[in-house]
């Protein structure tokens, strides 16, 4: 670990997961040296605050790397995909929370509880990828368990928080809730359904094969992370009006004989995770337990009494915070300490 100061960019720093992005910085003590904020040119005027300071946004542009180490990126895909590779050019490593980059080969997409070694990689491209919210959550959680009792399936369905779509989204359940409750009109911006009391079994747009690209992103990533093409993992994913936090069932099929007491004992120790599990005393995870934190909370652990060696759980983490902002700052963080 090094003295050294991190010249630090934040490209989306205006949007939700953005923000969070600074606060982590400021939480986590991060060696920052100088730091940009990044956004649209909308958002040329405003100031944001860190560490006390009030900070001009400015607008991104292909020049706005120059003399910083690292980009926490979370502006969109398409802002990413753009943008990216000019930071790169630069010398500024780019932790990238869109999906634009997480499949790409030359792109290591880390999880620092599961593969920290594969940070490593970023030389390649001068990029590393942030994953999905939702895989980082479960891949925290079930990795242990893939070590030592070998995962074949995996059955995961998700309760999404609205947060995920951004300041949009969480303006939209808000201004729904309150027209409904006070008998007026609502209007729908954001989602294709109201998301006010309801459930919507519909997140990103749909592929060709019925799945939606946020199940098949739980797929593809989570193999990707756990280095391992064989699970099997099959997924679906449903927005929830929810504020803050992710919740999932998750059923697992090992190859080795397994225990719910045994996977208690295992998950109490793992790091990033907090064992929430008293039934007798309705101690399980909330969302609202979620939100606000960093951990993963898993509760609900108990042996699937339709299968051999099966497991069903239910995990629950802030999709803002270790979802997005926290895990891309703890990869900054090793990438400080260990490689730059
Ligand atoms: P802005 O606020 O100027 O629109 P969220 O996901 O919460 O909606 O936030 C998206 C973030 O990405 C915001 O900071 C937004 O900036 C930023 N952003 C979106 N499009 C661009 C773009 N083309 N160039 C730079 N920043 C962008």
């Amino acid at each position: 670990m090094s003295d050294k100061k991190i010249n630090i960019a934040v490209a989306g720093a205006t949007g939700a997961v953005g923000n969070q992005m600074i606060n982590c910085l400021e939480e986590a003590e991060f060696p920052v040296g100088a730091i940009k904020l990044l956004a649209s040119s909308r958002s040329v005027g405003r100031t944001l605050r860190f560490k006390g300071d009030l900070i001009a946004v400015e607008e991104l542009g292909e020049d706005s790397f120059k003399g910083m180490d690292i980009a926490l990126f979370s502006a969109g895909g398409g802002t990413s995909q753009r943008f990216a590779p000019f930071a790169a050019q630069d010398g500024c490593v780019v932790v990238d929370n869109s999906s634009a980059w997480r499949m790409d080969p030359d792109v290591p997409l880390v999880v620092p509880e599961v593969n920290s070694h594969a940070i490593a990689a970023y030389t390649k491209k001068g990029i590393i990828a942030n994953p999905n919210c939702s895989t980082i959550q479960m891949v925290v959680a079930l990795n242990p368990i893939h070590q030592k009792y070998h995962i074949k399936r995996i059955v995961v369905s998700t309760y999404q928080a609205v947060s995920g779509t951004g300041k949009k989204a969480i303006d939209e359940l808000f201004d729904q809730s309150r027209a409904m409750i006070n008998f007026l009109d609502y209007e729908k911006k954001v989602y294709p359904h109201r998301i006010a009391f309801n459930c919507l079994p519909h997140i990103d747009s749909f592929l060709d094969n019925g799945y939606t690209k946020e199940e098949m992103k739980m797929v593809n990533e989570t193999r990707k992370i756990m280095e391992d093409d064989t699970i099997g993992v099959t997924a679906t994913t449903v927005r929830v009006p929810v504020f803050y936090s992710h919740a999932e069932a998750v059923n697992v099929e090992t190859i080795e004989p397994i225990s719910a007491s045994e996977v208690k004992l295992l998950l109490e120790k793992a790091p990033g995770i907090k064992v929430m599990d008293d039934p007798g005393k309705n101690i399980y995870p909330l969302a609202t337990d979620g939100a606000g934190q960093d951990l993963t909370l898993v509760g609900r652990i108990r042996e699937d009494e339709s299968v051999a060696n099966g497991i069903n759980m239910w995990i629950v983490a802030d999709n803002i915070r270790k979802g997005a902002a926290t895990n891309a700052v703890q990869i900054a963080r090793v990438l400080a300490d260990d490689y730059l």
